[in-house]
């Protein structure tokens, strides 16, 4: 049997989504409408959430009006997805490494650092060129990734916290270029072990796919508040590209 991929298992968890449950509904609208206000797409325009989760993100898109399609590896966020599906919002189990098939969108979300997780860059070139294949000509596609450089200079070593009952001991270092997290949960009497290993693209990692692939980096922000990337202080890494 192949060995599983952490990201096959961990975001799967109800432990995922209890260490992350300050990644909110209130956080994904507010990044959602500083998105839509900027790229101003056609209300006829049919949108993909690639790597959505459990649809805090998809959500909020279909509420303005767009038609929204979300894919994610993991079939329990599909399933607790589903459930809010309706007229405009749908959701599937897709994973990006394989070609997502005949739907075209106008625009593509990969957020919060949904990307990176692959172990070479032969992987993620595969997956970028998947959503290229997936969007009609003049598409966009915006993906919001971690800032890694300011990230592996500030990593917090060592990290313990408590959540409703629940005992997170974390782990972080940087690793032959990926960014590692360790995570031990102590649920009452059991212990589980589960890692997190994000590639630390750049943006000179990004641009390289996008050139290869012939997207065109439109913006590149380094916040929600669309301000400039700036590699040593951004939090994060938002690009805008077009097909
Ligand atoms: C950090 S979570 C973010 C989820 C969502 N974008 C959000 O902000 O709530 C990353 C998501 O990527 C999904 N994922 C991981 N590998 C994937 C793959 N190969 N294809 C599709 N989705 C994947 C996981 O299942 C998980 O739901």
């Amino acid at each position: 049997m192949q060995k599983e991929e952490w990201y096959q298992t961990w975001f799967d968890t109800d432990y995922y989504h209890l260490l992350y449950r300050h990644r909110d509904i209130t956080e994904a609208e507010n990044n959602i409408n500083a998105l839509i206000n900027f790229l101003q797409l056609p209300k006829s325009a049919k949108i993909l959430d690639l790597a959505c989760g459990t649809g805090r993100h998809a959500k909020h898109i279909a509420s303005h009006g767009y038609a929204v399609t979300g894919y994610d590896l993991s079939p329990n966020n599909i399933d607790k997805a589903k459930k809010f599906e309706n007229s405009l919002l749908h959701f599937e189990i897709k994973d990006m490494l394989q070609p997502f098939g005949n739907k075209k969108f106008d625009a593509v979300f990969n957020l919060f650092t949904s990307f990176g997780y692959f172990p070479s860059k032969q992987n993620h070139q595969t997956a970028l060129q998947h959503v290229y294949d997936s969007l009609n000509t003049g598409g966009t596609f915006v993906i919001d990734f971690l800032n890694s450089t300011k990230i592996k200079q500030q990593l917090v070593p060592q990290e313990s916290k408590e959540i409703d009952g629940v005992q997170f001991f974390i782990k972080r270092f940087w690793d032959a270029g990926f960014i590692v997290k360790q995570i031990i949960v102590k649920d009452k009497t059991d212990v589980y072990f589960f890692e997190e290993k994000v590639m630390g693209l750049t943006l000179a990692d990004f641009t390289a796919f996008f050139n290869t692939i012939d997207f065109q980096i439109e913006n590149v922000f380094g916040n929600f508040s669309l301000h400039p990337f700036d590699e040593k202080t951004s939090e994060r890494l938002i690009l805008v590209v077009k097909k």
